[in-house]
This record gives structure tokens, C-alpha cells and sequence, in this order.
């Protein structure tokens, strides 16, 4: 068990320190005031998230101790995840990242919601209402673009590019469909869902949101890395 929440905490301060590095050129690009500020309260949120990872680890003494120490020294492209190794390149990839990557960050945090390792369950609450503006803020982004493309800088068509550009790596993130890891945590009570059932819950709440605001979802097999 201590390797397992060992290597599920790895995971997630990776996933939190990447985003930031992902996140930061945006902090004086993003089209109005409002959205600097959300983006650097996007960056303070992870950085408290990866902290908050970070302190688990560090629980495990020098053992943890090393993996903390590597991850700090990990620069862009060097991620877990293909998707945290992927540049913002518009500012409909922002809308896109924290509208489909950290909405499944959030089923990844739900699945630890009253796990039987308690640092790990109280860590979430707070992390999980954070989480819950990325998301509502990268749907906003993404809903303003295809309302009004020309005033954010970026269009309709660019909008549905980033769709296509993160989907997929969305999906891939809830891992391989017959994980041995996946299995182990519901079986020591870490976890709650297997990732397909984590996947098949995400599918059925972003595929009405997408379509809500006028764009389309690629299938979800499309441009796949991890079936
Ligand atoms: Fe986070
Ligand atoms: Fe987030």
C-alpha cells in the first residue's frame, strides 16, 4: 500500500508542477485583467496542489524525500503525461487544458474522496473545490471564443482545434483500461473507480457540455496514445 500511494502521489505533484510551467507565459498574455488574475490564481492553486502531494511523500521519509527532489528538477517535456507535456500555444489551448485536462484531474481526485488513507482523504476536499474553477473557468474560456472569437484573439475554428488537440490526451489520462495499479487501489480502498468506469463518467458529462457551446467532440478512440 505504502508503494502504491508512494507512486499515485508521484503522479499527481507531476501533474501539478507541470501545469504551472504550462500555465506561466499566460500569467501576462491571457486578453483581459480578469483572466491574469485567474490564471495566476490557477498557478497558485497547483503549486498548493503539488504541496499538498509533496507532504504525503514527505511522510515516507528519505524514500519520499528523492522523488520530491526529482520532481522539482523536472523541466517542460520531461512529464509522466503526454498531456502536461504540451505547450499553450493560443489562448484557446487554455480554455481547452483546464476545460478537458483538469476536469479529469478532478474525477482522478474524486476517486481518492474518502480513501482509506487518511493524509490522502483530507488532503482532497479543498483541492476538489479549487479544481472546480479550473474547470468552470476553461469552459468560460472556451464558450467566449466561439461567441466572440475576434475579441479574444483567437476564433471559433481554433476553438475546435484545441477540442481535437486535448481531447484525446484528456482520455488517455485516466490510464490503461485493464491497469493492475487501477485494480490494486479499489482493492486496498484508495481508489473508488476502475479508469474505464472513471472515463465512461467523464464521457457522459463533458459530451452535452461540448455540444452546449457549439462544438463537437472528436470520437473518443480518435488520435488515442493509452487505450
Ligand atoms: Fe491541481
Ligand atoms: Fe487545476
Amino acid at each position: 500500500m505504502r508503494k502504491l500511494i508512494v507512486k499515485l502521489m508521484v503522479v499527481q505533484a507531476d501533474t501539478e508542477f507541470a501545469s504551472i510551467q504550462q500555465h506561466r507565459p499566460w500569467l501576462d498574455q491571457a486578453p483581459t485583467l480578469e483572466d491574469r488574475w485567474i490564471e495566476a490564481r490557477i498557478v497558485a492553486d497547483e503549486a498548493r496542489h503539488g504541496l499538498q502531494a509533496c507532504r504525503i511523500l514527505r511522510d515516507f521519509g528519505e524514500e519520499g524525500q528523492k522523488f520530491i527532489d526529482e520532481l522539482l528538477a523536472k523541466r517542460e517535456g520531461e512529464h509522466k503525461l503526454d498531456a502536461f507535456n504540451m505547450k499553450f500555444d493560443r489562448w484557446a489551448d487554455v480554455g481547452a487544458f483546464t476545460c478537458f485536462v483538469d476536469r479529469v484531474g478532478v474525477y482522478q481526485l474524486r476517486a481518492f474522496q474518502e480513501c482509506s488513507y487518511g493524509p490522502l482523504a483530507r488532503a482532497m476536499p479543498l483541492m476538489l473545490s479549487e479544481e472546480q474553477l479550473h474547470l468552470n473557468f476553461g469552459f468560460s474560456v472556451l464558450k467566449r471564443i466561439v461567441k466572440d472569437g475576434a475579441k479574444y484573439a483567437d476564433s471559433k475554428a481554433l476553438a475546435q482545434k484545441a477540442v481535437q488537440k486535448w481531447y484525446p490526451r484528456a482520455l488517455d489520462m485516466f490510464g490503461h483500461s485493464n491497469s493492475e495499479t487501477s485494480r490494486k487501489a479499489i482493492e486496498m480502498g484508495l481508489k473508488r473507480w476502475t479508469n474505464e468506469e472513471a472515463r465512461a463518467k467523464y464521457l457522459q458529462e463533458i459530451t452535452p457540455l461540448v455540444a452546449s457551446i457549439g462544438l463537437e467532440l472528436p470520437s473518443p478512440d480518435f488520435d488515442r496514445h493509452v487505450p
